[in-house]
């Protein structure tokens, strides 16, 4: 750190004060395997002196043992931190690396290049001022190079510097490098980025990434680190509107109660009038409390906690906005998707959505489109598989506070959650709130489901039985709803076969149409609980994630998932229908339990065994359970 440590030995004072002045520039380099990404961040740190000696020394060694330059330091093995990678010869994690000039400090995230890392991309993209597009100038602007740049472009990176690379090996033409700069511009103008910055550069050997390059006079530009260094980063946070959102109520005793978050946009100050959302109150603020005292004002990136001066209730997940211009509350989108998990998103499935503090429920309908990103068309689709971009709408189950994320990265941007693995499914950006959203309001009766069920003299309740095709749903449903019409009780059946003869015969049996099948009919049998019925629904419903989210639409102690379990040898064996032999055949595809999956209830509140009961003994097991659970009267 030479250029530092004549200040640090001098004046200590001095030259703390001028780290703590110096303007920060997040960046992130990307490009494919190949480009010479790691290599020019390790030419970035070893020429800004950021090695330590035990660096260098290792780096010497690893250069040696499995360097790619003949023993020459490979700059690439300072970068590629993993064991793994260095073997592979790929970049894999995002590394963030923290470096300084004398004129600037700069955090870069070093995303991977190649494709399933989308992912990482993301992630580390998500702060950046800047992108560095890297270009081997042998090969041109590739699908990744546009793929990288939609990202940013989504991401709301709005410089990029075009880094052609490589130039040694195209003996530093100019031709070459106007060519490729002129394919990205074309590229880069469909998508609306203007600020384009191109450098043409050799990593491994040093041309303009600090100095100058002797090799290439045509070009008068500066360097990539005087780009870096002089490039304007706009301090546009803090002069929007004032958000926070609460990440948690600091309540220690009856006398203070304080909202705490980390202020996402604008600038609060003592005294100002701030609105709460969704509830809409309003309060103005008496304390801007931090770990270092009470400020009077404090802006975006600070973490405070704030009390108001009347008591309105706020809770986690809340933002506070200012009060003369507050985001608008919603709770159906549009939203651009990046898929980030193998299995894929299909419309009509549910997700957990995380945005700011808050955590809800989200089901995509419809998926709209898939972007290629290649050409930027729009093409139909019904799923978005692993690294996918797509558009579609998004139903929350309550409203939230939020903002295009073109306006706010923090009230706009959001991720999704498999409900099952917990793991993160996709990113996305809000894009806006849908109309019908907004007109559409729920319509208060007098006459409700307790009253409806009382006139039948029941509590109404779903039955939701589920297994294999020929398990013997139909035959053991068909037996209960009789038994309990015989009692008296106001019953439907809704039955697979018969629901796709009307209000699903649009559906056939791939994954997203069987998760539609299944939430068109847990939605009739919410109507149907709430008209006061005993509803049993007979679908194989395959899914764990559809079942559950049938599950949620119910109140507890409303819904029974009844496990019609008839192990598939069995079902085969019996092979009612035929449909197994034909699935053997080959003659019918995505047959659940040959080439598409059940997933077997993991906690039913009942469980059949059809090898052990009949299908009497069965129907007489789930009336014996509703009347311990006082559904029915013992029927
Ligand atoms: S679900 O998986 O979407 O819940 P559903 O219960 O509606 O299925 O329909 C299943 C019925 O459709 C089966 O009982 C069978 O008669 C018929 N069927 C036709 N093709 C298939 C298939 N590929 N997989 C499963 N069932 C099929």
């Amino acid at each position: 750190m030479a250029h530092q440590s004549e200040l640090i030995a001098r004046d200590i004072g001095a030259y703390l004060h001028v780290q703590e002045h110096k303007s920060l520039l997040r960046f992130i380099t990307c490009g494919s395997v190949d480009d010479g990404k790691s290599t020019l961040i390790g030419r970035l740190l070893y020429e800004s002196k950021l090695i330590f000696d035990d660096q260098l020394t290792q780096l010497a060694a690893d250069s040696r043992r499995v360097g790619t330059r003949g023993g020459e330091l490979d700059f690439a093995l300072l970068v590629d931190g993993l064991a793994a990678e260095r073997e592979q010869g790929i970049t894999i994690d995002v590394a963030y690396r923290f470096f300084s000039t004398e004129r600037r400090k700069f955090i870069v995230a070093d995303t991977p290049g190649h494709e399933q890392y989308t992912r990482n991309m993301v992630t580390g993209a998500s702060t950046a001022d800047l992108a560095v597009i890297l270009i081997d100038a042998r090969k041109g602007v590739l699908v990744q190079t546009r793929r990288h740049s939609y990202l940013v472009h989504l991401i709301g990176i709005p410089r990029i510097v075009l880094a052609v690379n490589k130039m040694d090996l195209v003996g530093y033409s100019q031709a070459s490098f106007d060519e490729i700069v002129g394919h990205y511009r074309d590229f880069a103008a469909r998508l609306g980025l203007t600020d384009i910055s191109a450098i043409p550069l050799s990593a491994v050997h040093g041309d303009n990434v600090i100095a100058p390059s002797t090799h290439m006079p045509w070009y008068a530009g500066p360097t990539l680190l005087q780009h870096l260094e002089t490039v304007e980063v706009d301090a546009a946070l803090a002069g929007q509107p004032f958000r926070l959102p609460v990440q948690w109520v600091n309540r220690p005793n009856a006398e203070f109660r304080g909202f705490a978050g980390l202020i996402a946009g604008g600038t609060v100050h003592r005294g100002d009038r701030l609105r709460v959302l969704p509830s809409g109150r309003e309060g103005r603020v008496a304390r801007i409390v931090t770990a270092g005292g009470d400020l009077e004002s404090a802006s975006a990136g600070q973490s405070v906690t704030l009390t108001l001066d009347t008591e309105v209730d706020v809770s986690r997940g809340d933002v506070l906005a200012a009060a003369d211009a507050p985001p608008q509350v919603a709770d159906q989108f549009e939203a651009t998707i990046v898929w980030l998990q193998d299995e894929p998103m299909l419309q009509g499935r549910t997700y957990l959505m995380k945005t700011g503090t808050r955590t809800l429920s989200a089901t995509v309908t419809p998926l709209k489109h898939r972007v290629n990103v290649n050409t930027l068309e729009h093409e139909p689709a019904e799923r978005l598989e692993l690294n996918d971009i797509g558009v579609c709408e998004l139903e929350l189950d309550r409203p939230i506070p939020f903002e295009a994320y073109s306006e706010s990265r923090a009230l706009g941007g959001f991720i999704l959650i498999d409900r099952l693995t917990n793991n993160t499914a996709g990113a996305g950006l809000i894009n806006f709130a849908l109309r019908r959203s907004q007109n559409v309001h729920w319509q208060a009766l007098d006459v409700d489901k307790q009253l409806r069920a009382r006139l039948k003299g029941q509590k109404a309740c779903v039955l939701w039985l589920t297994g294999l095709s020929g398990a013997g749903k139909s035959t053991i449903a068909n037996l209960i709803e009789k038994r309990l019409a015989a009692a008296g009780r106001h019953t439907y059946l809704l039955d697979g076969d018969n629901v796709r003869h009307g209000l699903n015969k649009d559906l056939g049996f791939t994954a997203q149409d069987r998760v539609e099948n299944i939430r068109r009919v847990a939605e009739v049998a919410r109507l149907m609980v709430d008209a006061g019925l005993i509803v049993l629904v007979s679908f194989i419903s395959p899914f764990r994630s559809e079942r559950r989210m049938a599950r949620e639409l119910f109140a507890a102690g409303e819904f029974f998932e009844v496990f019609v379990d008839t192990p598939l040898a069995e079902a085969e064996r019996r092979d009612v229908k035929g449909l197994y032999r034909k699935a053997r055949r080959g003659e019918l595809k995505n047959f659940t339990g040959i080439d598409s999956p059940y997933e077997t209830p993991e906690t039913p509140e009942i469980h059949i065994d059809t090898t052990a009961l009949n299908a009497d003994q069965a129907a007489g097991s789930v009336i014996a359970h509703l009347a311990s659970r006082k559904v029915i009267a013992g029927a």
